[in-house]
């Protein structure tokens, strides 16, 4: 038996392998396609303090090596989140982890205590890294901000925090340290590139925001660069994403020291790679004679 269980703060997860939020919807979605209780941890789409209808179309580009999209974090909000979403979130035997934003601090917090005496919520994931709306990098480009942020989220919660970050910065590991000083438990990198790609018929941009998110298998080495340099820099676990298609891009970033890692556009074309993902984890464990996957992390031979 090959032990695939990963610490994040107070949390034990049975594997290391999450959903990315805004890739696999409220989960429900994909309990015809994928065992939903084999899942490390389910990361819910973003949910804000009111309903948002997203940004308007065209949201989606298909690109030879990846996704551009613009959707602007469209949902219910939390008041319908709850009454809608948690039951069947409740029903899942594993991590649930609630992803939510604000356009400021007090939006957050208001999110989190709300949730706060659910039952069947592991923690929160703060998405401090949309670049799909106005103002939505703001928590993860500035330290300060993040540092503030975080710690209100902190005060009104005592489930494990999670901070998503942005790889649209000159150092992410500043933001990090930010958030890691503000009581984040862990943090989440990375949220999209921006990208642009333009029709040259019309001559005017593909998507209607002009520019939006990049995602998919070429953020890959970028992603691994961030996660690295955050491993490097922090004391708190870093979950990864970003580009993650196969147990060996999440062992790349194991080895680089993620402790555990997202799967996202992935899902688009594969509903079920996480736990093709995860089977294929077990098998390299069994082939290389390593019987406990969390030995992995950090192990990068320099
Ligand atoms: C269509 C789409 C919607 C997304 N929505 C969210 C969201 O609501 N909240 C969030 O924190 N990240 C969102 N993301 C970012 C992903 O969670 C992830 O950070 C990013 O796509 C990089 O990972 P990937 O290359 O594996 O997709 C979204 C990404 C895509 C492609």
């Amino acid at each position: 038996m090959i032990d695939l269980t990963v610490q994040i703060g107070s949390l034990t997860l049975k594997n290391p392998v999450m959903t990315a939020s805004g890739t696999f919807g409220y989960a429900e979605e994909f309990s015809d396609l994928v065992d939903l209780n084999e899942i490390g941890a389910i990361v819910t789409k973003t949910v804000t303090p009111k309903p948002r209808p997203g940004n308007p179309p065209r949201r989606i580009v298909e690109l030879p090596c990846g996704m551009l999209n613009s959707i602007g974090l469209p949902n219910v909000g939390i008041d319908d989140f709850i009454v809608e979403k948690i039951p069947f979130l409740q029903s899942i035997d594993t991590h649930i982890i609630i992803n939510v934003a604000g356009t400021d601090e007090q939006g957050f917090a208001e999110c989190v205590s709300r949730l706060e005496d659910m039952p069947g919520i592991s923690g929160y994931e703060l998405n401090f890294s949309c670049p799909n709306v106005k103002h939505g990098t703001t928590f993860s480009t500035d330290p300060f901000i993040a540092e503030r942020v975080t710690k209100s989220v902190r005060r009104s919660t005592k489930r494990p925090v999670f901070a998503k970050l942005t790889p649209n910065v000159t150092s992410i590991s500043e933001i990090g340290i930010a958030c890691e000083n503000g009581g984040a438990d862990a943090v989440s990198a990375i949220n999209t590139l921006i990208g642009m790609s333009v029709n040259t018929k019309t001559r005017k941009p593909k998507l209607a925001t002009i520019t939006g998110g990049y995602s998919g298998p070429a953020i890959k080495p970028v992603a691994l660069a961030k996660v690295f340099e955050l491993a490097c820099k922090l004391s708190i676990p870093v979950i990864a994403i970003g580009g993650i298609a196969t147990a060996q891009d999440a062992l790349e970033f194991m080895i680089a020291g993620a402790t555990a890692f997202q799967v996202g556009t992935t899902n688009f074309y594969e509903p079920d790679a996480t736990l093709t993902i995860k089977k294929d984890l077990e098998f390299y464990c069994q082939e290389n004679n390593i019987p406990r996957l969390a030995d992995l992390i950090g192990s990068i031979q320099l």
